[in-house]
Protein backbone atom coordinates (compact mmCIF):
# COMPACT_ATOMS: atom_id res chain seq x y z
CA UNK A 1 0.00 0.00 0.00
CA UNK A 2 1.37 2.88 -0.74
CA UNK A 3 1.68 6.02 1.73
CA UNK A 4 1.41 9.64 2.00
CA UNK A 5 1.76 12.25 4.40
CA UNK A 6 -1.69 11.47 5.76
CA UNK A 7 -0.82 8.25 6.75
CA UNK A 8 -0.94 6.79 10.03
CA UNK A 9 2.10 5.52 12.17
CA UNK A 10 2.64 2.87 13.73
CA UNK A 11 3.66 2.25 17.18
CA UNK A 12 4.17 -1.12 18.43
CA UNK A 13 5.96 -2.59 22.08
CA UNK A 14 5.15 -6.09 23.73
CA UNK A 15 2.71 -4.38 25.99
CA UNK A 16 2.19 -1.04 27.85
CA UNK A 17 5.53 0.03 28.02
CA UNK A 18 4.86 2.14 24.89
CA UNK A 19 2.87 4.29 25.52
CA UNK A 20 6.06 6.04 26.96
CA UNK A 21 6.87 6.73 23.47
CA UNK A 22 3.28 7.09 22.48
CA UNK A 23 3.27 10.04 25.35
CA UNK A 24 6.16 11.99 23.58
CA UNK A 25 5.20 11.33 20.03
CA UNK A 26 1.91 12.68 20.41
CA UNK A 27 2.86 15.93 22.71
CA UNK A 28 5.73 16.64 19.64
CA UNK A 29 3.76 15.70 16.68
CA UNK A 30 -0.31 16.40 17.39
CA UNK A 31 -1.36 15.98 14.13
CA UNK A 32 0.08 12.78 13.42
CA UNK A 33 -2.42 9.46 12.91
CA UNK A 34 -1.37 7.01 15.39
CA UNK A 35 -2.11 3.43 15.49
CA UNK A 36 -0.84 1.65 18.57
CA UNK A 37 -0.23 -2.36 19.20
CA UNK A 38 0.63 -3.70 22.35
CA UNK A 39 1.04 -6.95 22.20
CA UNK A 40 0.60 -8.48 25.76
CA UNK A 41 -0.63 -12.12 24.78
CA UNK A 42 3.77 -12.42 23.78
CA UNK A 43 4.89 -10.22 26.38
CA UNK A 44 7.94 -10.17 27.58
CA UNK A 45 9.64 -10.25 24.52
CA UNK A 46 12.97 -9.92 26.45
CA UNK A 47 12.90 -13.81 27.30
CA UNK A 48 12.16 -15.23 23.58
CA UNK A 49 14.75 -16.44 20.91
CA UNK A 50 15.82 -14.13 17.68
CA UNK A 51 13.35 -16.91 15.92
CA UNK A 52 10.30 -16.03 18.10
CA UNK A 53 10.47 -12.41 18.29
CA UNK A 54 11.33 -12.31 14.28
CA UNK A 55 7.94 -14.13 13.43
CA UNK A 56 5.93 -11.32 15.74
CA UNK A 57 7.34 -7.99 14.35
CA UNK A 58 6.86 -9.97 11.21
CA UNK A 59 3.21 -10.20 12.08
CA UNK A 60 2.95 -6.71 13.84
CA UNK A 61 4.82 -4.98 10.80
CA UNK A 62 2.69 -7.09 8.14
CA UNK A 63 -0.27 -5.39 10.23
CA UNK A 64 0.64 -1.93 10.47
CA UNK A 65 1.65 -2.60 6.25
CA UNK A 66 -1.98 -3.12 6.08
CA UNK A 67 -2.87 -0.07 7.48
CA UNK A 68 -0.97 1.74 5.10
CA UNK A 69 1.70 3.11 7.55
CA UNK A 70 4.37 5.60 6.40
CA UNK A 71 6.77 4.82 9.04
CA UNK A 72 6.72 2.60 12.61
CA UNK A 73 7.82 3.29 15.62
CA UNK A 74 9.64 0.68 17.79
CA UNK A 75 8.54 1.46 21.10
CA UNK A 76 10.85 -1.89 22.14
CA UNK A 77 14.16 -1.70 23.17
CA UNK A 78 14.29 -5.42 23.01
CA UNK A 79 13.08 -5.32 18.82
CA UNK A 80 15.43 -2.44 18.53
CA UNK A 81 18.30 -4.40 19.67
CA UNK A 82 17.06 -7.14 17.23
CA UNK A 83 17.19 -5.24 14.40
CA UNK A 84 20.07 -3.68 14.61
CA UNK A 85 21.52 -7.74 14.96
CA UNK A 86 19.71 -8.28 11.91
CA UNK A 87 19.43 -5.55 9.83
CA UNK A 88 16.03 -3.51 9.42
CA UNK A 89 13.19 -5.27 8.21
CA UNK A 90 12.28 -4.82 4.64
CA UNK A 91 8.46 -4.21 4.55
CA UNK A 92 8.29 -0.66 2.45
CA UNK A 93 8.40 1.89 5.24
CA UNK A 94 10.72 2.89 7.84
CA UNK A 95 11.37 1.21 11.22
CA UNK A 96 12.64 3.30 13.55
CA UNK A 97 14.49 2.07 16.57
CA UNK A 98 14.38 3.84 19.98
CA UNK A 99 17.65 2.88 20.69
CA UNK A 100 20.00 5.19 17.90
CA UNK A 101 18.49 8.56 18.98
CA UNK A 102 19.68 8.14 22.66
CA UNK A 103 22.68 7.28 21.99
CA UNK A 104 22.77 10.66 19.81
CA UNK A 105 21.57 12.23 22.77
CA UNK A 106 23.93 10.55 25.04
CA UNK A 107 27.11 12.09 23.14
CA UNK A 108 25.37 15.58 23.31
CA UNK A 109 25.80 15.19 26.83
CA UNK A 110 29.98 13.88 27.40
CA UNK A 111 29.28 11.33 30.20
CA UNK A 112 32.37 9.16 30.55
CA UNK A 113 30.00 6.53 31.55
CA UNK A 114 26.43 4.92 31.70
CA UNK A 115 24.13 2.31 33.41
CA UNK A 116 21.66 0.71 30.80
CA UNK A 117 18.96 -1.41 32.46
CA UNK A 118 17.21 -3.58 30.58
CA UNK A 119 15.89 -6.77 29.16
CA UNK A 120 17.84 -9.72 29.43
CA UNK A 121 17.50 -9.82 25.22
CA UNK A 122 18.94 -6.26 24.96
CA UNK A 123 21.60 -6.71 27.46
CA UNK A 124 22.76 -9.32 26.22
CA UNK A 125 22.59 -8.33 21.94
CA UNK A 126 25.76 -5.47 23.23
CA UNK A 127 23.75 -3.03 21.30
CA UNK A 128 23.19 0.06 23.34
CA UNK A 129 27.43 -0.37 24.45
CA UNK A 130 27.76 -0.35 20.78
CA UNK A 131 25.86 2.08 19.16
CA UNK A 132 26.70 4.56 22.59
CA UNK A 133 30.35 3.61 21.05
CA UNK A 134 29.82 4.82 18.06
CA UNK A 135 28.59 7.67 19.02
CA UNK A 136 30.60 8.59 22.05
CA UNK A 137 34.06 7.08 21.80
CA UNK A 138 35.12 6.16 25.03
CA UNK A 139 32.07 6.17 26.88
CA UNK A 140 32.13 3.04 29.27
CA UNK A 141 28.57 1.06 29.73
CA UNK A 142 27.59 -0.73 32.71
CA UNK A 143 24.16 -3.26 31.65
CA UNK A 144 22.06 -4.67 34.14
CA UNK A 145 19.16 -7.02 32.83
CA UNK A 146 15.59 -8.16 34.60
CA UNK A 147 13.98 -10.98 33.34
CA UNK A 148 10.41 -9.79 35.41
CA UNK A 149 10.21 -6.61 35.73
CA UNK A 150 8.79 -5.92 32.17
CA UNK A 151 6.01 -8.66 32.69
CA UNK A 152 5.21 -7.35 36.26
CA UNK A 153 4.53 -4.02 34.86
CA UNK A 154 2.65 -4.99 32.12
CA UNK A 155 0.10 -7.60 34.25
CA UNK A 156 -0.32 -4.38 36.49
CA UNK A 157 1.49 -5.36 39.74
CA UNK A 158 0.88 -1.70 40.56
CA UNK A 159 0.96 -1.25 44.81
CA UNK A 160 2.49 -4.66 45.50
CA UNK A 161 5.92 -5.79 46.58
CA UNK A 162 7.06 -7.39 43.56
CA UNK A 163 7.64 -4.14 40.87
CA UNK A 164 9.64 -2.11 44.05
CA UNK A 165 11.46 -5.36 44.61
CA UNK A 166 12.84 -6.13 41.72
CA UNK A 167 13.64 -2.17 41.07
CA UNK A 168 15.34 -2.25 44.57
CA UNK A 169 17.62 -5.65 43.24
CA UNK A 170 18.30 -3.92 39.94
CA UNK A 171 19.66 -0.59 41.17
CA UNK A 172 21.58 -1.90 43.85
CA UNK A 173 23.65 -4.79 41.97
CA UNK A 174 24.18 -2.58 39.05
CA UNK A 175 25.82 0.46 41.67
CA UNK A 176 27.42 -1.66 43.67
CA UNK A 177 29.42 -2.43 40.65
CA UNK A 178 29.83 1.24 39.47
CA UNK A 179 29.01 4.51 41.62
CA UNK A 180 26.73 5.81 38.50
CA UNK A 181 25.75 9.31 37.87
CA UNK A 182 23.25 8.35 35.07
CA UNK A 183 21.44 5.43 33.94
CA UNK A 184 19.47 4.64 31.02
CA UNK A 185 15.94 2.88 31.53
CA UNK A 186 16.29 1.15 28.46
CA UNK A 187 13.18 -0.88 28.50
CA UNK A 188 10.04 1.25 27.66
CA UNK A 189 7.81 -0.49 30.78
CA UNK A 190 10.34 0.80 32.89
CA UNK A 191 9.75 4.69 33.02
CA UNK A 192 5.95 3.67 33.93
CA UNK A 193 7.35 2.78 37.39
CA UNK A 194 10.33 5.74 37.06
CA UNK A 195 9.37 6.90 41.01
CA UNK A 196 10.02 3.51 42.32
CA UNK A 197 13.78 3.91 40.33
CA UNK A 198 14.47 7.48 41.64
CA UNK A 199 13.44 6.48 45.42
CA UNK A 200 15.60 3.44 45.12
CA UNK A 201 18.65 5.63 43.90
CA UNK A 202 17.68 9.36 44.32
CA UNK A 203 21.55 10.43 43.72
CA UNK A 204 21.03 8.99 39.62
CA UNK A 205 19.89 10.53 37.07
CA UNK A 206 17.42 8.36 34.95
CA UNK A 207 16.90 8.40 31.44
CA UNK A 208 14.18 7.87 28.91
CA UNK A 209 14.92 7.13 25.62
CA UNK A 210 11.39 8.02 24.18
CA UNK A 211 12.11 11.96 23.97
CA UNK A 212 15.34 11.12 21.86
CA UNK A 213 13.40 8.78 19.85
CA UNK A 214 9.88 11.24 19.51
CA UNK A 215 12.73 14.10 18.09
CA UNK A 216 14.15 11.70 15.28
CA UNK A 217 10.53 10.34 14.19
CA UNK A 218 9.62 14.14 13.87
CA UNK A 219 12.95 15.09 12.20
CA UNK A 220 12.58 12.06 9.93
CA UNK A 221 9.01 13.06 8.93
CA UNK A 222 9.47 16.43 8.26
CA UNK A 223 13.46 15.34 6.27
CA UNK A 224 10.70 12.88 4.05
CA UNK A 225 7.91 15.75 3.95
CA UNK A 226 5.56 13.61 5.58
CA UNK A 227 4.56 15.46 8.57
CA UNK A 228 0.82 15.66 8.88
CA UNK A 229 -0.23 19.53 8.63
CA UNK A 230 -3.81 18.27 10.69
CA UNK A 231 -4.12 20.09 13.95
CA UNK A 232 -5.06 16.98 16.29
CA UNK A 233 -4.39 13.28 14.92
CA UNK A 234 -7.19 10.39 15.55
CA UNK A 235 -5.55 7.67 17.93
CA UNK A 236 -6.24 3.78 17.53
CA UNK A 237 -5.09 1.92 20.38
CA UNK A 238 -5.02 -1.87 20.07
CA UNK A 239 -3.73 -5.04 22.34
CA UNK A 240 -3.47 -8.80 22.19
CA UNK A 241 -4.12 -8.13 26.19
CA UNK A 242 -6.36 -6.55 28.72
CA UNK A 243 -7.55 -3.51 27.40
CA UNK A 244 -8.60 -2.03 31.02
CA UNK A 245 -4.91 -2.12 31.98
CA UNK A 246 -4.11 0.09 28.80
CA UNK A 247 -6.50 2.48 29.84
CA UNK A 248 -5.08 2.60 33.59
CA UNK A 249 -2.07 3.22 32.48
CA UNK A 250 -2.58 5.66 29.77
CA UNK A 251 -3.94 7.55 32.90
CA UNK A 252 -0.88 7.12 34.85
CA UNK A 253 1.31 8.69 31.91
CA UNK A 254 -1.28 11.51 31.32
CA UNK A 255 -2.13 10.62 28.20
CA UNK A 256 -5.40 12.14 27.04
CA UNK A 257 -8.16 11.31 24.30
CA UNK A 258 -6.95 7.09 24.24
CA UNK A 259 -10.45 6.42 23.86
CA UNK A 260 -11.73 2.65 23.46
CA UNK A 261 -8.86 0.05 23.48
CA UNK A 262 -9.75 -2.63 20.99
CA UNK A 263 -8.35 -6.38 21.52
CA UNK A 264 -6.77 -7.89 18.96
CA UNK A 265 -4.71 -10.78 18.16
CA UNK A 266 -2.46 -10.76 15.00
N1 LIG B 1 9.15 -2.84 26.49
C1 LIG B 1 10.05 -3.65 25.75
C2 LIG B 1 11.43 -3.10 25.70
O1 LIG B 1 11.57 -1.90 25.60
C3 LIG B 1 9.97 -5.14 25.89
C4 LIG B 1 9.83 -5.70 27.24
C5 LIG B 1 9.58 -7.17 27.18
O2 LIG B 1 8.52 -7.57 26.74
O3 LIG B 1 10.47 -7.95 27.57
O4 LIG B 1 12.39 -3.82 25.71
Amino acid sequence: MTHNLNSPIGIYDSGVGGLTVLRRLRALLPGEDIIYFGDSANCPFGNRSRQELNAITQRILDFFGSRGAKLTVSACNTTSALFQLEGEPDCGFKVLSIIEPIAGHLARLGLEEVGVIATEFTVNSGMYEKLIQKASPGTKVWGQGSPSLARLVDTGRFGGDEIPTEVHRLTSELLSRRALSHIILACTHYPIVDGEFMMAAPEVTFLDPAASQAEATSQLLAEQGLLNPQAKGKLEVYTSGHPALFEEVAGRLGIEGIGRVEHLVL
